[in-house]
């Protein structure tokens, strides 16, 4: 009997080190919208707003997140087009956070290429790239 509750009791205690101690999940990010407005182009050059949604997933079942400054850049082939910053947040364990970025693509924005993609194909790609720097909090 004692020899069984022991076993649980160390089963218990190995389960409670692996939830302390395991080297915490990275933050999981996607991009659940995405809009552009008041966009204008003349041949490569560009203006307008790219606003974004980002859904943050923490999948750490007790490790709480704070982010520093987010820094989501905006690119089209190799040409960084403008770069927000959103002030940082604590990211509680398990949650889902919301990310909301508007990018301002000031007028004179140089895309290269980009003129022609628009007339060839109607369409065209942005690369976009989230920087948070994070810090575990517990
Ligand atoms: C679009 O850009 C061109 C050239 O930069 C400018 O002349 C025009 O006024 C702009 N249109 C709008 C609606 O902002
Ligand atoms: C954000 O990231 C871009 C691209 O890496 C960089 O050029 C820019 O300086 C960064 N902004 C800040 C405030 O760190």
């Amino acid at each position: 009997m004692a020899a069984c509750c022991v076993f649980l009791g160390s089963i218990i205690l190995a389960i409670i080190l692996l939830i302390f101690f395991y080297p915490p999940g990275l933050p999981k990010v996607s991009l659940s919208s995405l809009t552009v407005t008041k966009f204008n182009s003349t041949g490569d050059h560009i203006s307008g707003y790219l606003n974004m949604q980002f859904q943050v997933l923490n999948p750490n079942l007790v490790t709480d997140f704070f982010y520093h400054d987010v820094n989501c850049s905006v690119y089209h082939d190799k040409d960084h087009l403008a770069s927000t910053m959103s002030p940082g947040f604590v990211h509680p364990a398990r949650e889902t956070r919301q990310i909301s970025v508007t990018v301002h693509l000031t007028p004179g924005t140089t895309a290269r290429g980009i003129g022609d993609d628009l007339a060839t194909y109607d369409f065209t790609d942005f690369d976009v790239k989230l920087t948070i720097s994070v810090v575990r909090v517990r």
